[in-house]
């Protein structure tokens, strides 16, 4: 049979939903044969990527990718024609007919690399459970890696003398490819190679399909490097690689979430400990690619690096790339100073699981760093606090998103909102053409607020009744435009009328610009809508209030937790009561 009638053999016994299934999370659209889903090709946040079941082609009308079976296997995986063959041949458990020397030379150096790596896999795992394994068997014992995990992450042995070399060369395995591998180094001195991985401890890495494409090795003796990796080849592309990747993928796309850990030993501790949606990457710092590939399967990532300056940092630059792919995250760092796999060991596995759901916002987290490192006490200081948080708040990509974490640190860190949003407004500005700083600022203003200055400046002698209750909300005092109603409100107050132009004097200079944005583009008049206005009053007051109660029990039952935890069932119990009440209350509420 030649290739292209295999190919046409082949492409109908595959289902393209299938195959793609396994690393897009696809919905089907109702009654039809098509499928969408977010496109792993490009960074997007609501869908354009099609799979039609019935024509078994795809394509994405964001980038513009599209193709049969074979293009999507070829373009994610990174493979030629004839490799995305035998994937998706081997997949399906259907027999290739025999290669031809005819195949292309790049697609048979990586399929050659891949058998390479294949013996090496098999050699060390050989070695590891063989006579002179004992060392490496020994040092798993002491950190608790027992056989049954050691074999389901086919960990393996590299002796001190070596062997791949001699193993290849009986194969026949030609020259060129011994150090093409990556496995095998030329003396530099006399002729012939030696073995790059020499008494260490051997993790295989995979690809996303499951193939060894390169080793991390641990050093079993206390020599440099802790841990040596294999170098880029045709067949390892670092930067687009997670370590476990292939196994985490159907946890994440169950959980929705992926837990990101910083070393080979943390995966397996997590693994054992039932977290099985757990990656790293492979001793590289974390790039967008290998997000992308996260982000094919999950939309939450949990951040758990170790709790020392290096994890910190590192855990500091990773959140900036989640963030530029639009991923929501979380940070968890371990208490006690432990590692995730020591954590596991100490704690037990219940425990860990635990500690990943508690794990913190990550602007809460950067929030503290920023803490630890700028004087809180002066107002300078929190203001640099501020400054440190901004690349971070301005690469979410959601403007409403932004207003709000602006608004959280100001209240976090204690600083005038209406200071933040002028410094983020000012590197808005930097950032980009003048013009687009005008973006109507105001359209960022949930309804509530607008309604709510539209209220205080039409109608202030309805609002003077309840200028004193509003001030009084918590709630209120979160709003992002905050400081332009307080001051009206106080304005009110004081004088029982509003100073349109007195307001704008009184104001910061970005909530000057925030009111005047907020008129300039207001097409609704007040005046003429037929809503009472104080009814309208009245609604968002109950707004919030609603919303002050439900902060409120969000409190509480933090706080239950944190009762229980320490045992103190006594005051969970009170508090619990005290949370039923406000929900009691909530339930009968008349606004
Ligand atoms: N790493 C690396 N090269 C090094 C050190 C570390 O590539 N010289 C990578 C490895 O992927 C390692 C990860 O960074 O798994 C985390 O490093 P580290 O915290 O030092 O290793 P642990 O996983 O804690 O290793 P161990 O517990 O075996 O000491
Ligand atoms: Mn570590």
């Amino acid at each position: 049979m030649s290739s292209f009638d295999f190919k046409e053999t082949l492409k109908n016994s595959v289902d393209i939903v299938r195959v793609i299934g396994d690393y897009v999370r696809l919905q089907k659209l109702g009654g039809s044969a098509r499928y969408r889903g977010l496109c792993p090709f490009h960074n997007e946040k609501t869908p354009s990527f099609y799979v039609h079941a019935d024509r078994q082609f795809f394509k994405c009308f964001g980038c513009a990718k599209g193709g049969d079976v074979f293009s999507f296997v070829m373009e994610i995986e990174g493979l030629g024609f004839f490799e995305a063959m035998k994937l998706l041949a081997e997949k399906n458990g259907i027999p290739m007919p025999a290669p031809k020397p005819d195949f292309d030379p790049a697609s048979r150096k990586k399929a050659s690399l891949q058998d390479l790596h294949e013996m090496a896999a098999r050699l060390f795992q050989e070695s590891l459970f063989g006579p002179r394994g004992e060392p490496a068997r020994e040092y798993l014992k002491q950190r608790g890696v027992g056989r049954k995990l050691a074999e389901e992450f086919g960990l393996g042995f590299s002796e001190p003398g070596g062997g791949l070399v001699r193993l290849f060369q009986k194969q026949g395995v030609e020259e060129p490819l011994l150090e093409e591998s990556g496995l095998c180094l030329r003396r530099t001195e006399g002729p012939g190679y030696f073995d790059r991985f020499r008494n260490r401890l051997m993790f295989p890495i995979w690809n996303e399909s499951g193939k060894v494409i390169a080793f991390g090795g641990r050093t079993l003796a206390e020599d440099q490097p802790k841990y040596l990796n294999s170098p880029e080849t045709p067949i390892y592309r670092k930067s687009h690689v997670l370590y476990n990747l292939h196994r985490a993928r159907e946890g994440a796309r169950k959980s929705g979430r992926m837990v990101l850990v910083e070393g080979y030993m943390d995966v397996l501790g997590a693994h054992a400990a039932g977290v099985k949606e757990v990656v790293a990457s492979c001793g590289t710092a974390l790039t967008n690619q290998q997000v992308r590939a996260i982000k094919r399967h999950a939309d939450r990532v949990v951040v758990n690096f170790d709790p020392d300056q290096a994890g910190a940092n590192a855990a500091e630059r990773s959140i900036q790339i989640l963030l530029e792919e639009s991923l929501q995250i979380r940070v968890c760092s371990l208490p006690g100073g432990l590692d995730p796999d020591e954590f596991v060991k100490t704690n037990g596995a219940e425990a860990y699981r635990m500690e990943l759901e508690r794990g913190p916002g990550y602007f809460h987290w950067l929030a503290e760093r920023a803490r630890g490192r700028f004087d809180m006490r002066s107002a300078e200081g929190r203001m640099e606090a501020f400054r440190f948080l901004l690349p971070a708040i301005q690469k979410l990509p959601d403007k409403l998103e932004r207003l709000a974490v602006v608004n959280d640190m100001a209240s976090y860190l204690r600083v005038e909102p209406g200071e933040m949003l002028d410094q983020f407004r000012r590197a808005a500005a930097d950032r980009t053409p003048p013009r687009a700083l005008d973006v109507k600022i105001d359209q960022a203003l949930p309804d509530l607020e607008r309604v709510l200055i539209r209220l205080v400046v039409h109608h202030p002698g309805i609002v003077a009744d309840y200028a004193d209750t509003i001030l009084d909300l918590d709630s209120f005092a979160e709003l992002a435009s905050h400081g332009i109603l307080a001051a009206a409100l106080r304005q009110i107050e004081q004088q029982g009328r509003l100073d349109f132009t007195q307001l704008q004097a009184s104001l910061t200079e970005s909530d000057a610009h925030l009111l005047s944005a907020l008129f300039a583009s207001d097409t609704e008049d007040v005046e003429r809508t037929h809503d009472d206005p104080a009814a309208q009053l009245r609604a968002c007051l109950g707004k919030l209030e609603r919303d002050q109660q439900q902060r409120q029990r969000k409190q509480l039952r933090q706080l239950v937790r944190e009762a229980e935890m320490r045992g103190d069932l006594a005051e969970a119990l009170k508090l619990m009561e005290r949370e039923k009440e406000l929900a009691r209350l909530a339930a009968t509420q008349v606004f």
